[in-house]
């Protein structure tokens, strides 16, 4: 089995989540003065910030982003559960772990073909399906994914956008629409739908709360901090190519124009997570959420060589969260480098079994798609293989991954 796209060092691109503010007078249509532009966005973050945190935006009214996405652990979920139970009677289970809403200001726009290399003029190497946002990359902008939980009969459950609208303008929202869209919005529902989803946009663009690069491993690169040596051999664990190789889609170097790391390359890769028997859907043997091939996604339903595959998230405040990868299936940070280092080595303590005693592994996905799944190191190795990393050098690792986490303050 071959990997079918290789991946190198991200260099930067377009990003999906960055917004160009494009603005003009909701009144004259004539472009904005440059103070008039800077107004405009510091009152649509404001009034992003409200409705992030604000549950009236919900069908049950008890809801907001922010249930989810929880500012105490990196904008992801406070909870041990691998879904969310939402909806009208916050019953209903989600698919998906929730990921956290850090470090998405440079996530480049969805494209089937990604082509990077040191020189610029060089596309000679196809890194195939990278970007976009959600964990199979189905939206590119902020805009368009928060009406993704907003209209989810499984998360915020409601029936549709005029109704998110009026449920903003029953909160006290009017005056602050009005002021970013003119006088007509007060009383336009749909008006007061679209200019909540540019506020929540505007919102998750706020780098103070969405990309302080605030982290230990932040203050290292500046100079401001050093790592201990279990740290330090962690980190040289997590890029050494023999080791755990992470670095190759997790990126722990500054880009070529000095963006600080970002911890991922954006990639859509088949990893092979173990089925996750909590999640309610999977109770049916014959679902699958087999990612960019669908069915949440559904622009490429059908495309075998598709299936499996799921962006590569960002391991910045990683340490924060309780659930791990797409399906949160994996309850802890040491059990997720674990599952890496022993997938090939020792894939029956990570699978299910099949009715005739034999491993199943890769068991989330339908055997047309295990042909996916990608094999580069530490996934190179056979069963009964010593694993990459040792269990001293995984605890390294995960040591190494706890200075990631924003908000680091040195010791006076
Ligand atoms: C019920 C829990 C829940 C609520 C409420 C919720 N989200 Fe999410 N959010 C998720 C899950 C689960 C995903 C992953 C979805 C997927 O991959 O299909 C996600 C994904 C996202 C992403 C993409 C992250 C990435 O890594 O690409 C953004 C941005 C986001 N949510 C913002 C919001 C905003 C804004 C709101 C409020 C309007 C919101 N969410 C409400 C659970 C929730
Ligand atoms: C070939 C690319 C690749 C390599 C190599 C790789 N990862 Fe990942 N990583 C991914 C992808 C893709 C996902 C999401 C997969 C999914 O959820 O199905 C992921 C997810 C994770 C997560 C879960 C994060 C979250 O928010 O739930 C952790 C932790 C992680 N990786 C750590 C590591 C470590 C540590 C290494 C090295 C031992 C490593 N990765 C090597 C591609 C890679």
């Amino acid at each position: 089995m071959q990997p079918k796209f290789r991946r190198g060092l991200w260099l930067g691109a377009g990003t999906a989540a960055a917004f160009l503010l494009l603005l003009t007078s909701a009144h004259t249509g004539q472009a904005l003065s440059r103070s008039e532009v800077r107004r405009q966005s510091l009152a649509l973050a404001a009034l992003g910030k409200a409705l992030f945190f604000d549950p009236s935006l919900s069908a049950s009214g008890k809801m907001a982003c922010s249930s989810c996405h929880d500012p105490g652990h990196g904008f992801g979920p406070a909870n041990d559960l691998a879904v969310q139970l939402g909806g009208g009677d916050l019953q209903r289970p989600g698919l998906r772990a929730v990921p956290s809403l850090k470090y998405l200001q440079v996530v480049p726009s969805f494209t089937e073909h990604f082509f990077e290399s040191e020189d610029e003029a060089d596309e000679s190497i196809d890194n195939g399906p990278t970007g976009g946002l959600t964990w199979d990359g189905r939206v590119d902008r902020g805009r368009e994914q928060a009406k993704i939980p907003l209209l989810s009969d499984f998360e915020m459950g409601n029936k549709s956008e005029v109704e998110v609208g009026r449920h903003v303008l029953a909160a006290g929202y009017g005056n602050a629409i009005a002021d970013i869209a003119g006088p007509n919005a007060r009383k336009d529902p749909a008006m007061a739908f679209r200019t909540a989803l540019k506020a929540l946009e505007v919102f998750q663009q706020d780098y103070r709360a969405f990309y302080p690069y605030s982290s230990k491993y932040d203050a290292v690169l500046a100079g401001n901090a050093v790592l201990t040596p279990q740290e330090a051999r962690g980190l040289e664990l997590f890029n050494a190519p023999e080791k755990g190789n992470c670095a190759s889609c997790h990126i722990s170097e500054r880009g070529n124009d000095g963006t600080p790391p970002q911890f991922t390359d954006y990639g859509l890769i088949a990893i092979g997570v173990p089925r996750n028997r909590d999640i309610p859907a999977n109770r049916d043997p014959a679902f699958h959420d087999l990612g960019l091939c669908g069915p949440l996604r559904t622009d490429f339903l059908g495309r075998e060589e598709y299936c499996g595959l799921f962006r590569t998230p960002t391991l910045r405040n990683v340490a924060l969260r309780k659930v791990f990868f797409h399906n949160g299936g994996i309850h802890s940070l040491k059990d997720a480098v674990r599952f890496y280092v022993e997938r090939e080595t020792h894939p029956e303590r990570w699978y299910s079994r099949k009715p005739d005693g034999s491993v199943d592994k890769y068991d989330d996905l339908p055997e047309e798609a295990k042909a996916n799944i990608n094999t580069d190191p530490p996934f190179d190795r056979k069963a009964g293989d010593e694993p990459a990393l040792s269990p001293a050098e995984i605890d390294d690792v995960v040591a190494f991954l706890g200075t990631l986490t924003d908000g680091y303050e040195p010791p006076k």
